[in-house]
């Protein structure tokens, strides 16, 4: 069974206690306010876990995104690089894993699924470089991390976009539970911050940054870019991630062979994304659209005004756009 908030580690539960506490209407929306960043209960658990037991390796790859900005999506693109030496022709016929499961079943969540509740979980079937996901925050990271010469890839995405796909997928999962948000109680929530592992904005801005101070270390990338130019963003990545493309490579459409496996059309349509379940949630919701700017069928103009002002404000100083 997931984890109850009954079964937080004592540290877990004694640090709530001292932090400040939204008050949702179920658990994925009563967040707690830890060193700048609302966590549930169960998240923040996980991620306490994993900073006290977690040692990254200096060959280890670090995916990290906020939540609903293409985590799947960037797990499985990252797989099929990573392992393309041992799956040559990536065809719907063939036995590549990730015709037979789920993006997250490849790529572990460090706080969700390894240290959700284990000190010590076993790692020992992942073959180097091994490869986690987060969606902590930078500030959160273990320790090691940071320390070690592990590298961090980090996704990010237009912020209206993301919050749909929020919404959504949380309207999803918790409807099990105590009913639905409506689109205007999450707006204000994401405006104010109050989402899970949000700020979203300060959540972009701390990688961004650390990506401009340290590139070697942290590689920002934009969904809308791997949307609109996927090859070429692949090829940043296999060169990041210390798996270049080579010449023979290029030449033969081993790009795009990975590009077609990884996209939304292919990855939602097979058996395993449609009839699967990855913790709570059904992996067809990990797969709604699978679109840039579909924010516009949703929000009103005062929306896109308030919220277009923030991510002006927030972004500014940094120049960044998204
Ligand atoms: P939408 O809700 O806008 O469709 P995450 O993986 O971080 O939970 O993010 C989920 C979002 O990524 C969803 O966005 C989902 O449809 C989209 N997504 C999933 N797989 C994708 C793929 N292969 N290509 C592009 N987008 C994808």
């Amino acid at each position: 069974a997931y984890l109850q908030d009954e079964n937080l580690t004592e540290e877990c539960k004694e640090l709530i206690r001292t932090l400040p506490t939204s008050n949702g209407r179920d658990w994925l929306w009563t967040l707690h306010l830890y060193q700048g960043f609302w966590f549930t209960a169960r998240h923040l658990n996980g991620v306490l876990l994993a900073r006290r037991h977690f040692r990254a390796a200096d060959s280890d790859i670090l995916l990290v995104a906020g939540p609903k900005t293409g985590t799947t999506w960037l797990k499985a693109v990252l797989f099929a690089l990573q392992k393309r030496s041992c799956y040559s022709e990536p065809d719907r016929k063939s036995n590549h894993p990730l015709l037979q499961k789920n993006p997250h079943e490849l790529i572990p969540y460090l706080e969700f699924t390894l240290y959700l509740k284990d000190q010590d979980p076993d790692l020992s079937g992942l073959t180097s470089p091994r490869m986690f996901a987060t969606h902590m925050p930078l500030g959160s990271l273990p320790q090691s991390v940071k320390d070690s010469e592990c590298r961090i890839v980090y996704l990010c995405r237009n912020p209206k976009d993301t919050l749909v796909s929020l919404w959504h997928f949380l309207n999803k999962v918790t409807s099990m539970e105590m009913g639905t948000y409506t689109l205007e109680e999450a707006f204000d929530l994401f405006c104010r911050g109050v989402s899970p592992y949000g700020p979203y904005w300060d959540h972009v801005l701390g990688y961004y940054k650390a990506s401009l101070e340290m590139p070697d270390k942290v590689l920002f990338l934009k969904y809308e870019e791997m949307k609109e130019r996927p090859i070429e963003q692949l090829k940043i990545l296999a060169d990041f991630s210390g798996c270049p493309f080579s010449e023979d490579e290029v030449a033969d459409g081993g790009i795009n062979d990975i590009v077609r496996l990884c996209s939304f059309d292919n990855l939602s349509k097979l058996e395993v994304n449609m009839t699967g379940k990855f913790r709570l949630a059904e992996t067809k919701s990990f797969f709604r659209k699978g679109e840039v700017g579909d924010w516009v069928n949703h929000l009103t103009p005062q929306m896109i005004e308030r919220i277009d002002c923030i991510t002006g404000e927030k972004f500014h100083a940094s120049g960044l756009k998204l």
